[in-house]
């Protein structure tokens, strides 16, 4: 049992090494540090632009961009007006020969890996592009497509410039969203590093992302039960020779994972940023998960399992806070794993879990609940806070430590409307405004 889970986690950095938010075919790891790499690009509105020099970046490679000697305008891109340039062309495969200003970079010949990127254009690749491979011997090459694109994933389009070259390794590539962050990029191309397949590399994309503020966007862990989309924030000056407390944080439904559009939606939730303001520097991780059932606690789970392997996380200090659904999802998470926290903030939510594994691992609990809560109404908050008690008196504590343990926090209107708030439900999350609150959720060790 411990040795496949051992397996699955090892096989789930390596996943999440070469996988990325928004990326959809992703490429095994190859590279090993030996190649010379020329990235080319076809950009004509700087999408795909501000990838190619983030991978070029990131490996220090050499850069081609692919020039049309007579640029795309935006009236030739407006593809909604059937007479525009690209419509044209789109329409007429014989226009789609575009002339270069320049065919070949120089030393193309010494280059052993190409990364090639392009827009989607109706579904394929950026016609220049075309134009680029038919004119260039990719004998010998290795070729990792990309590209961006509205909503598109890369599709056909590598396989259709590899049947143009005719020769070459043509890996299967990926697809960013317009906009990808430049982690995200960052973590795609040293997910296809074969050296990259260590922990110390973990820690060293972990280094880079903090040089920006610690933000680590949109990552995938490939988790036993499938897929878990997630975000962590590391401290500022984050130093993997220390140990940090570590937060888990669930969102309520609107951020949870509903497809690549929902990526991301609860980057900017105060549940997840909050507990990174505080004073004490802590890793502090949120997902997206796709119910408020079993499944979605054991991910919870595994996640904080896999941090806490991965990362270097003080073990006495793991906390979990959970908001609406996600409170839904964390009561059962905690109840199953109680071992793994200290601490518990349950949020506008009800107990989906059990009572006595808590009390068995004196886990301290915050409930809060607005006295009306539109959705769940105070009286699971009361039902929670009394099963607790109960089952912590059963566990042998005197009325003095369930109360240093257990607190159930509910406001009424007034406070509510204090704070500008009239929805009691969603003003839920001003708990996390609370910076006492959030001190003595982390002032516990197990
Ligand atoms: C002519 C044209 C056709 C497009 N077709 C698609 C498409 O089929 N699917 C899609 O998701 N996005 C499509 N897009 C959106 C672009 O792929 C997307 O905005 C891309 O990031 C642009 O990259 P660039 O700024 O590097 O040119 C199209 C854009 C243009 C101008």
């Amino acid at each position: 049992m411990k040795k496949t889970l051992l397996t699955v986690l090892l096989l789930a950095l390596v996943l999440t090494l070469a996988s990325c938010g928004g990326a959809q075919g992703d490429t095994e790891p190859f590279m090993d540090g030996s190649e010379k790499v020329l990235v080319v690009w076809f950009s004509a509105s700087g999408n795909t632009d501000a990838v190619a020099g983030t991978i070029a970046e990131t490996l220090e490679a050499d850069t081609f961009e692919i020039t049309p000697a007579e640029p795309y305008t935006s009236a030739d891109l407006n593809w909604r007006d059937r007479q525009s340039r690209v419509s044209r062309e789109h329409n007429d495969e014989a226009l789609r020969d575009v002339e270069l200003e320049t065919v070949t970079p120089e030393g193309w010949e010494d280059y052993d890996t190409v990364f090639l990127g392009y827009p989607i254009w109706w579904g394929i690749a950026a016609w220049p592009v075309s134009s680029f491979v038919a004119a260039n011997d990719f004998e010998g090459k290795t070729v990792v497509p990309f590209c961006t694109s509205t909503s598109s994933g890369i599709g056909e389009s590598g396989e259709l410039l590899a049947d143009i070259a005719g020769a070459g390794d043509w890996l299967p590539g990926t697809r960013f969203r317009e906009h990808p962050s430049a982690s995200t990029v960052r973590e795609w191309v040293r997910g296809l590093r074969l050296e990259g397949e260590t922990e110390s590399s973990q820690s060293a994309s972990a280094l880079a992302a903090v040089s920006e503020g610690g933000l680590v966007r949109e990552q995938v862990l490939e988790g036993a039960e499938g897929p878990i989309h997630f975000s962590y924030i590391l401290p500022e000056n984050y130093d993997p020779s220390q140990k940090y407390p570590l937060m888990m944080t669930m969102p309520g439904y609107g951020q949870m994972w509903f497809g690549e559009d929902s990526s991301g939606s609860n980057i900017s939730w105060n549940g997840f940023q909050n507990w990174a303001d505080l004073d004490e520097p802590m890793i502090v991780v949120s997902a997206q998960l796709t119910d408020w059932n079993d499944k979605s606690a054991r991910q919870a789970n595994e996640l904080a399992e896999y941090f806490i392997k991965n990362f270097p996380v003080d073990r006495g200090r793991v906390y979990a806070a959970g908001y609406s659904a996600g409170g839904e999802t964390m009561s059962r998470a905690v109840s199953m794993r109680p071992d793994l926290y200290a601490t518990y903030l349950h949020v506008a939510s009800q107990w989906d879990g059990t009572y006595a594994p808590l009390a068995e691992h004196r886990v301290a609990v915050y409930i809060f609940m607005g006295e009306s809560d539109e959705y769940y109404g105070s009286q699971k908050a009361r039902d929670a806070y009394a099963g607790l008690t109960d089952a912590y008196r059963a566990a042998g504590l005197t009325d003095d430590e369930i109360n240093q343990l257990i607190i159930l926090n509910i406001p009424d209107a007034a406070w509510f409307r204090e704070k500008g708030v009239t929805n009691q439900h969603g003003g839920g999350s001003l708990i996390f405004e609370d910076r006492d609150v959030l001190n003595w959720i982390v002032s516990f060790e197990k």
